[in-house]
């Protein structure tokens, strides 16, 4: 079923489809479908190990329909503070031989206050809403941090947790916050924005990082994350890289070809921190996930495995955590 929708599907234009498939997801259905089991991680109760990555409901429009998929936490964003438009069209890309996709969205976002207004109200059973943050364009460390705190602001009473996204590969000079001498002091400012939270919410309010599969530096960005009171890391963001594909797009490279890059960061980021890690990036089976859970990561996100799969890659990779 998913393989005939999909091949008409993939006749349009893949941000025309997306959007259409939102509009879908908007209709909230009743029945959540139950798999797998629990698994506790950075003080929050997940209902099984499988997310939706951020990226795919940018806007918050989506996550309830979303979530009858059988996600158990689903990761909102990335919110910019004010609403942008992002690059110009076309911006993504299908590489339907390489089961990879190409973007350069540029963080297209409505903004901190709309996205705000549809993340409230009734919740689905059990699942877990994280929400990924970004700043608007980039100009320097300091204004991206004020972001950062803006949004940590927004939607410390609606999130279940907050991703700081560094690694986008399409705002350019993001990704030097990831690997910079300032990146501890940077999440150090937004541990103790999030602390100034926690009395009021008298409850648990993760942080986590996420990196991307082309830092040079793993060990001192671990090091400042570790040192700075953050409590996890998704592992990993898309690639500028190019491995085995020649396609002339820039942007970032996500599904199958980033399977290896991603998982050899995990491996390397596993041996030097204690902290829970996230993962993410060309995961396409239920196997491809079993290897990060046995890899040492806590919880699965999938993207592009989604958009290929279908609903039974969610269902799958669930019933992991049975
Ligand atoms: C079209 C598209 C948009 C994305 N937007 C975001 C984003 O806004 N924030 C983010 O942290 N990651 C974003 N990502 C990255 C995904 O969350 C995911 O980490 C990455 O695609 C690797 O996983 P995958 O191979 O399963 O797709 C995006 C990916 C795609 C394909």
């Amino acid at each position: 079923m998913y393989r005939a929708l999909r091949s008409i599907a993939f006749r349009f234009d893949p941000e025309l489809v997306h959007a259409a498939g939102l509009l879908g997801y908007r209709i909230p259905r009743i029945h959540r479908r139950r798999a797998g089991g629990t698994v506790s991680v950075m003080g929050i109760e997940f209902p099984n190990v499988v997310g939706l990555a951020a990226g795919y409901d940018k806007d918050g429009r989506g996550w309830r329909g979303l979530a009858s998929l059988g996600f158990g936490h689903i990761e909102v964003g990335t919110v910019t503070p004010q609403p942008q438009p992002g690059n110009p069209r076309p911006r993504i890309f299908r590489l339907p031989g390489d089961r990879a996709l190409i973007n350069r969205m540029g963080f297209p976002s409505d903004g901190a206050d709309a996205v705000v207004r549809r993340l409230g109200g009734r919740r689905p059973d059990g699942l877990v809403l994280g929400v990924s943050v970004g700043p608007n364009g980039f100009s320097d460390p300091g204004r991206a941090a004020l972001d950062y705190e803006t949004l940590i602001d927004r939607f410390a009473p609606l999130a279940d947790y907050l991703a700081v996204n560094v690694s986008s590969p399409n705002t350019p000079g993001l990704r030097s916050l990831e690997s910079g001498p300032d990146l501890e002091e940077l999440l150090h400012r937004l541990v103790a924005r999030r602390d100034r939270h926690l009395a009021t919410l008298g409850r648990a309010l993760p942080l986590v990082v996420k990196l991307s599969p082309d830092s040079t530096d793993l060990v001192s960005t671990v090091a400042a994350i570790d040192h700075s009171g953050v409590d996890g890391i998704i592992v990993t963001n898309t690639t500028t890289r190019r491995p085995g594909v020649t396609f002339a797009e820039s942007g970032g490279l996500s599904g199958r070809p980033l399977a290896s890059m991603s998982l050899e960061t995990l491996r390397r980021i596993r041996d030097l921190t204690d902290l829970p890690l996230i993962a993410s990036g060309g995961i396409m089976t239920a196997d491809d996930a079993q290897e990060r859970l046995a890899a040492g990561a806590s919880l699965i996100q999938v993207y592009t495995g989604f958009v290929y799969e279908g609903p039974h890659l969610v269902r799958a990779i669930a019933r992991l955590s049975q």
